[in-house]
């Protein structure tokens, strides 16, 4: 059997993709090993709870007068260090740059709490129900430069109830965030996930859409 394949998440708060990812790991869904979690925040509650889980967890945050690109470089040295092949984004809350992009292109996976290309950026639970919206849910995608804009990979879609709060809504995306994310990385560790010129492909198929998974 091939090796496990080793994977950083990146994290920014509480880590709770990333604990999905790590059980997910332990459990054998996802045939790989989750080696470093790293926060640019030293205060993400992610860290702890990667530590008790015996995961390595660092920070990694930028120092006085480093500009986005030699963070990126720095956040690069320390994630290779480390042995990962894969880099997931899982609330990290900054804007990485194109030369870190581009080095960690194909292997650089994000989860977005909307239907991409609905609502990027940020907010997207109350832009969702200001905007009554009767859809609304989660995205994983590949990272390209352009911001939430890289091809998506599967998506969890649930209806907006009468009566949703930002509190209800996005902790219903959340629960479904929990089941596609693992599934993504699964794919990938398994090889069955790839991304070459801009286009996501799942067992050698292109992936011209997202896959689409409804709530139960
Ligand atoms: C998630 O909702 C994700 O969609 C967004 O940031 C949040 C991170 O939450 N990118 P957690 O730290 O994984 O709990």
């Amino acid at each position: 059997m091939a090796e496990p394949l080793p994977f950083a998440v990146l994290i920014s708060g509480r880590g709770s993709n990333m604990l999905a990812l790590a059980e997910a790991a332990a459990d054998g869904r996802i045939a790989g090993r989750l080696v470093i979690v790293i926060s640019d925040r030293a205060d993400a509650a992610g860290l702890d709870a990667a530590r008790r889980l015996g995961i390595a967890a660092e920070v990694v945050a930028p120092v006085a007068g480093q500009d986005r690109a030699a963070f990126g470089r720095a956040l690069t040295n320390f994630i290779e260090a480390s042995g990962a092949r894969l880099v997931v984004l899982a609330g990290f809350m900054r804007i990485l740059d194109g030369e870190f992009v581009r080095h960690w292109q194909g292997r650089l996976l994000n989860i977005h709490p909307s239907l991409l290309p609905a609502w990027r950026g940020l907010h997207t639970h109350r832009r969702v129900l200001a905007a009554g919206d009767r859809w609304h849910g989660c995205t994983v995608h590949f990272v390209t430069e352009e911001l939430d804009a890289g091809p998506a990979v599967i998506q969890g879609r649930l209806e907006v109830l009468p009566g949703d709060d930002e509190v209800s809504l996005s902790a219903r995306v959340q629960r479904f965030e929990h089941i596609i994310y693992p599934r993504a990385v699964g794919w990938f560790a398994a090889g069955r996930l790839t991304c070459e010129d801009g286009m996501a492909s799942l067992d050698g198929q292109p992936l011209s859409q997202a896959i689409v998974e409804e709530a139960q």
